[in-house]
């Protein structure tokens, strides 16, 4: 398919301009934006990655800009078919992703007025923490259907999982599957019974208990990451997987991955974002997939349910 179109990044930490640099390497955007509100950040980036472009062997351009408080260059966005949300602040040691939540929607709410401003047709991919409720935000404030707004997790946490499976194992991590669905934190679900290395159950590979020691591994990703850099966030895995998901909508693929996704009656729940699998397309959330659980599974996604929703239904507050 010929390189077209536009996608836009919003914030140029190193999870925004990680994934810049990932969308423009695909090759298949005419033109990758990044964004950010610290002056010069981002032409600076932009200049530094278009003149990777020969060496890598890439023809996106990417567009650097700096915004204003009051949404001074966002122009800039214009037409574009996905912006990805990475503005806010990442965790410090110790921190829980909740304890972003305030200062978070704050820049939340500014980025998704302007986004709804200048690019109403977008798919908006949020990747700021905490992921569920942000998401949530991102929806309320730009009034975009449901479907429109996404967030990324279920794909970083899938892949942490199924890196710490294959390592553990001493196998690719090309042969072995695996599923997280639930929330973005604490109620986060590796869905165990639909793990497996070359299409063999994980569970006559491996026995239970270490099993479950991987899966709270899983959940404590995130933290792990933050513990070791002491300041800022994973990215490298996070940038991938956003950027795999807006791949997946620019080629309108119909590929199926686990995301935070607004349930309306999968599962028998509706009304909250929270992460299943879903199918991406043109549209953003072609529909949700229900993926067969276990009772205790099934009991657990549920448990993610009602936290996300509880905290979802403040979200209009912050
Ligand atoms: C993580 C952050 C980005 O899980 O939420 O690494």
């Amino acid at each position: 398919m010929a390189r077209h179109g536009k996608v836009s990044v919003v914030g140029a930490g190193f999870y925004g301009s990680t994934t810049a640099l990932r969308l423009a390497e695909y090759d298949i955007f005419e033109t990758v934006v990044l964004t950010d509100v610290v002056e010069g950040k981002p032409e600076g980036l932009a200049l530094d990655l278009n003149q990777s472009r020969w060496i890598e062997g890439f023809e996106t351009k990417v567009v650097g800009q700096t915004t204003g408080p009051n949404g001074e260059g966002y122009e800039v966005i214009a037409g574009s078919e996905i912006v990805i949300i990475t503005a806010g602040l990442p965790r410090k040691p110790g921190m829980s992703r909740m304890d972003l939540i305030e200062t978070n929607a704050k820049i939340m709410r500014s980025v998704a007025e302007n986004i709804a401003k200048h690019a109403p047709e977008a798919i908006v991919i949020n990747v700021a923490n905490p992921l569920d409720e942000m998401t949530a935000l991102a929806q309320l404030v730009t009034g975009f259907p449901y479907q429109r707004v996404i967030g990324q997790a279920g794909m970083l946490d899938t892949a942490r999982f199924t890196n710490f499976v294959a390592e553990d194992l001493g196998v690719p991590v090309a042969s072995v599957k695996t599923l997280t669905l639930g929330s973005h934190g604490d109620t986060m679900v590796p869905v165990a019974s639909a793990c497996s290395v070359d299409g063999t159950p994980l569970a006559d590979l491996m026995p239970a208990d270490r099993i479950e020691e991987l899966v709270v591994r899983t959940r404590n990703g995130g933290a792990e990451v933050v513990a070791l850099l002491k300041t800022g966030s994973a990215y490298y895995a996070p940038s991938a997987a956003a950027a795999r998901m807006a791949k997946a909508i620019h080629e309108d693929s119909g590929d199926v991955m686990p995301v935070c996704a607004w349930v309306d009656g999968e599962y028998g729940l509706s009304g909250a974002y929270l992460g299943v699998e879903a199918e991406l397309g043109r549209e953003g959330i072609r529909k949700v997939v229900e993926t067969p659980l276990t009772d205790a599974e099934k009991a657990l996604l549920v448990e993610a349910y009602e936290a996300v929703k509880a905290k979802q239904a403040d979200v209009a507050g912050l």
